[in-house]
């Protein structure tokens, strides 16, 4: 009796203190959070390319500020919600996929879609949300067949990641995703 009462206030407490996260509330929280990032870095890669159009300025950029700055998004949008971006091929280690990232992009390189995907395992406390990226002209400069890439950017790629694995795309590829983790679960405030 006195195990059931326990039990029950177990319930009551777990739904005083959290709020459940409905699936289309996630999927527009996610796209909302990937389009903030993925604009962002757009806007300041092309500024920086149009201003030293051998890619090394823009290279740079990349290196200091691509981590950062989805830190930065990430603490604006609370901590509830977590962006980053990964792929089947990296270049900073920092980026590797887990099981669910490689088993869903080797889905989306195989539809060849360009909308969102979303994930949704009973067993998993959040959703996922993934956009995936192709490469445009403008991703050659850093990504596309070595022989291409201008012989300074390749110099910085030699020194600041030395694994790089995301060189050698052509246009049209499919080059990764943009993840949004959202959770099923929130504290109340
Ligand atoms: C000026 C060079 C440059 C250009 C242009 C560029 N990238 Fe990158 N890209 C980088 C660098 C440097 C990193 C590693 C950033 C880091 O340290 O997290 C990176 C990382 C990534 C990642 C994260 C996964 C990984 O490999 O580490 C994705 C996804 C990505 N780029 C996609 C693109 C796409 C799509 C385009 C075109 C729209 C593009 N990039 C254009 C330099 C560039």
């Amino acid at each position: 009796m006195l195990i059931w009462l326990a039990v029950g206030m177990l319930f009551a407490c777990s739904n005083d203190k959290y709020k459940t996260i409905p699936p289309e509330l996630a999927k527009d929280m996610g796209k909302k959070a990937i389009m903030a990032l993925g604009s962002t870095l757009l806007q300041e890669v092309s500024q920086a390319l149009a201003k030293d159009t051998t890619g090394v300025g823009a290279i740079q950029y990349c290196n200091i500020h691509a981590l950062p700055l989805t830190d930065s998004i990430n603490a604006s949008l609370g901590d509830t919600i977590r962006v980053r971006r990964t792929a089947l091929r990296v270049r900073n280690p920092k980026n590797t996929p887990d099981d669910i990232d490689v088993k869903v992009m080797q889905e989306l390189q195989r539809s060849q879609t360009h909308d969102l995907y979303f994930y949704d395992d009973p067993n998993l406390a959040e959703y996922r949300v993934y956009k995936p990226l192709y490469i445009m002209s403008m991703c050659l400069k850093c990504h596309g067949p070595v022989d291409n890439i201008h012989p300074a950017v390749q110099q910085v790629l030699k020194e600041k990641y030395p694994q790089d694995r995301a060189v050698d795309f052509e246009l049209g590829d499919f080059r990764g995703v943009i993840v949004a983790e959202i959770p099923k679960k929130v504290p109340l405030k």
